[in-house]
């Protein structure tokens, strides 16, 4: 399909182990960005974007089979859900309902549920089409969740849709809708190395996030549930800063997840035009724009990678070889009243838009 020099195409990939097909699609425009993602997972496998001299690299860790993607552990390109990121002890009280959740991570040995659990979203195959509107290709993915999946009250309907624009963007859009109260809390876990994902790690990344403050964690990488200024801590990343410059400061912070794991609230802004985080690798001059309506943003550093994660073309992922932005709402937000709701009811809708704009310099 060809609109506005933008396509989107669609190939057999490979199969899931019950037989059913496994697709490919490619998004391309004519300033040389390409998004190559599979239904499996609604997983970007990748990102092609041009340097400043107009090299094209691939600028998202990721594998090279499917099989590696279904073993995958450090969710490498994925979607996440029902609930990205963490919920203490797998548990929340909805409505006077106490909810039980997989357990499938410990982090300071303290149990808690992970990205939707031991077969989240993100192991799962999705419907897919390939979709286009005036200056933007892209596909759609949709699931239904069932009532019980890893736990989680009722059926959710959720559609996720990746565009690329003749704006050098890709925009993702989650949808989600319910039958019965739940919570929801969706989100993109690509992991950037804007040198090229095979190009070392990406402690000499620029990088700004529109935070004036953030959720501080407990050893279980859980929030407390206060809010505590960045300004004076290795957090201030307001003005663009190098990652690595104060990544291994002294900080209880930073040591709960051993580098940067943290959940930053974003400032209030003009979503459109003032992005959550901005990204660059002075080396290649490539720049990534992140615009985002959720009210906040993981920043993760890679800390768990380490080399024997082998990736595309063989290539050993060192750790924080890449790292991930992920717009979302705060983790273990269904146990803070007092954080902005996750909660989800019959005749509401989730939303959630990311631009990810990328250009130059
Ligand atoms: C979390 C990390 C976690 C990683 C798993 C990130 O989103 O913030 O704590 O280890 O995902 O790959």
């Amino acid at each position: 399909m060809q609109r506005d020099q933008i396509s989107v195409s669609a190939a057999a990939w490979d199969q899931m182990r019950d037989g059913r097909p496994v697709r490919l699609y490619t998004l391309a425009n004519r300033a040389g960005l390409q998004v190559c993602a599979t239904d499996y997972g609604c997983t970007i496998v990748s990102l092609t974007a041009p340097d400043r001299d107009g090299q094209p690299t691939d600028v998202v860790l990721g594998y090279d089979r499917l099989a590696d993607y279904m073993a995958n552990s450090a969710y490498m390109g994925c979607v996440v859900g029902r609930y990205a990121n963490r919920i203490a002890a797998g548990r929340f009280t909805l409505d006077g309902r106490t909810y039980t959740l997989a357990t499938n991570s410990a982090s300071g040995g303290l149990p808690c549920h992970l990205h939707g659990g031991r077969v989240g979203f993100d192991k799962r195959l999705w419907e897919s089409e390939p979709v286009t509107e005036a200056g933007a290709a892209g596909v759609r993915f949709h699931r239904r969740s069932p009532d019980g999946e890893e736990g989680y009250p009722g059926n959710l309907d959720v559609t996720v849709e990746y565009w690329l624009t003749d704006r050098n963007e890709l925009r993702v859009e989650y949808d989600a809708t319910c039958d019965a109260p739940t919570v929801v809390n969706l989100t993109q876990h690509m992991y950037f190395n804007l040198g090229g994902h095979d190009r070392g790690t990406i402690l000499d990344h620029e990088l700004m996030i529109a935070a004036e403050r953030l959720t501080p964690v407990n050893a279980g990488l859980i929030p407390t549930g206060e809010y505590v200024p960045v300004a004076g801590t290795p957090f201030d990343f307001r003005t663009p800063t190098v990652v690595g410059l104060r990544i291994d400061a002294e900080h209880a912070q930073l040591q709960y997840g051993g580098g940067y794991d943290l959940n930053f609230v974003l400032d209030q802004r003009d979503i459109q035009r003032q992005p959550a985080a901005t990204l660059c690798d002075p080396t290649s001059g490539r720049r990534l724009e992140l615009f985002a309506t959720t009210p906040g943003l993981q920043f993760y550093s890679g800390n768990f990678l380490d080399s024997s994660h082998i990736g595309k073309g063989g290539h050993p992922y060192q750790r924080r070889a890449g790292l991930c932005l992920e717009t979302q709402h705060y983790p273990d937000s269904p146990n803070h009243a007092h954080f902005p709701s996750t909660v989800l009811r019959p005749g509401q809708q989730y939303r959630h838009t990311a631009v990810y704009r990328f250009s130059t310099r």
